[in-house]
């Protein structure tokens, strides 16, 4: 079992590049199917639900490659519909390929994706939109199966603005006959750049970034190449790190906006946070206070996978933080965890209090989640002696080298295989 081993207390400084974004590369890894032919996705990070994603599109037909920091996809030929359980269960999110499986090949067999750790994953919104577009979906056991003899472009209006279900919708009316509209649409930034790269293989797609996206059904088939937007929950980790140890970095890479609900907070706290064109510093020196109540809401409110590092950043802070999570009902399991490095947390519901503390002590604490995970090495970072983390894994799944890059701004980390 690999753990990481964190001995607390170095001040983080220097500079880091941020990764690209997970939540884009993997709809566009689905959407890829749709090219019927090569596309070169750069600025792809390092993570284990990539690999995944690289499983699913080969048992499909694809051709796949990984170069440096791309990912080269041939999707001429798909042989198959349908995605067996041991893939679907290796990513949570790849529920992501149903539409562009159904549109690819007029059908889409797949396991239901179940619950997670998150708490459960329904998918009522995504068959609700795919049955709105035409398809027939029977439900048996663990599987779904959809079929369409004809997509028909519709209004598609989501109950909730599901990132997942936004982007499902996408990726199935570019193949329906006619327009789509989908109202109440997630608004996220990953999905303006599924829109970007489904623009630049010529199907149009605007709206992204609204609560309205149009679609227009097409026939495309051809080449391109598409870089991911860089990393905004992965970037609010660094910043939150760099909170909690006192230090002051500066990120590059990243599109200051994007950030704007993390930085926030951070200024609350009493960070100076300053940005630039493609790049962030944070100067974390003075004193940290509790900020304002952070409740989580779908963008540009505040991102539920920001409220764990957000929350490592306030266990020393001085006063107490309120948290509300909005956006999964199971979304605390790292506060235990927090508390055996002697954090002060209440939490009811979806309400957490967090009320800062003068120390922390490394302790063994498990990584839940992926980003309860990171939040634990955050803790870590500001502990008095050494804490391991376990469960890394799910860590892998978003993190491109979380150690190595903690590492690079002078944290005592490293990688270690235990018994
Ligand atoms: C995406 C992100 C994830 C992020 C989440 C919320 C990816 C790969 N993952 O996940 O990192 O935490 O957005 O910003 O992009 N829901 C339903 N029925 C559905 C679909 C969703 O009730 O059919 C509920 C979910 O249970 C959850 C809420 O809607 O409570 C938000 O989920 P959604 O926006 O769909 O998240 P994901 O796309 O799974």
């Amino acid at each position: 079992m690999e753990i990481f081993r964190v001995n607390g207390g170095n001040r983080l400084e220097g500079s880091a590049r941020v990764q690209g974004a997970k939540n884009s590369v993997l709809p566009i890894m689905a959407a890829s199917l749709l090219a019927r032919g090569t596309t070169v996705i750069h600025n792809c990070p390092r993570l284990s639900d990539v690999d995944a994603a690289i499983k699913i599109l080969t048992h499909l037909g694809c051709g796949v490659a990984r170069e440096g920091g791309s990912v080269i996809i041939n999707s001429s030929s798909v042989t198959r519909h349908d995605i067996p359980h041991e893939l679907m269960r290796e990513m949570r999110s790849s529920v992501i390929f149903l539409g562009a499986v159904l549109a690819r090949c007029g059908e889409a067999v797949m396991s239901m994706p179940g619950g997670c750790e998150l708490g459960p994953r329904p998918v009522d919104l995504h068959l609700d939109a795919m049955r709105v577009l035409g398809a027939e979906i029977t439900q048996d056991g663990g599987s779904i199966s959809c079929r369409a003899a004809r997509l028909k472009g519709r209004r598609v209006n989501l109950d909730f603005p599901s990132v997942g279900a936004t982007e499902n919708t996408m990726l199935c009316a570019v193949c329906c006959d006619g327009a789509t509209v989908i109202t109440n649409a997630a608004r996220e930034p990953e999905i303006w750049d599924l829109q970007s790269y489904l623009a630049r293989l010529g199907y149009q797609v605007h709206g992204a970034g609204t609560p309205a996206i149009t679609v227009r059904g097409a026939d495309v088939s051809g080449d391109t190449e598409h870089s991911v937007i860089p990393d905004r929950i992965a970037a609010a980790t660094y910043l939150a790190a760099a909170a909690c140890t006192g230090g002051d970095i500066e990120l590059t890479g990243v599109t200051p906006g994007h950030l704007a609900a993390a930085t926030d907070a951070l200024s609350g706290m009493g960070c100076r946070v300053s940005g630039g064109h493609d790049s962030v510093r944070i100067d974390a020196s003075g004193l940290r206070r509790a900020i304002r109540p952070i409740v989580t809401r779908p963008y540009p409110g505040f991102p539920t996978d920001a409220q764990p590092p957000i929350m490592a950043a306030c266990l020393q802070a001085e006063g107490t933080t309120v948290f509300v999570e909005n956006i999964f009902e199971n979304r605390y399991r790292h506060t235990d965890e927090m508390k055996r490095l002697g954090a002060d947390i209440r939490t009811e519901g979806r309400v957490a209090m967090v009320t800062g503390v003068k120390r922390l002590r490394g302790a063994p604490v498990v990584s839940t989640d992926l980003r309860g995970g990171a939040s634990l090495v955050l803790a870590a970072l500001m502990a008095e002696g050494v804490t391991e983390i376990s469960g890394i894994r799910h860590i892998d799944r978003g993190y491109d080298d979380l150690a190595g890059a903690l590492r690079s701004l002078g944290a005592d980390i490293s990688r270690t295989v235990t018994a």
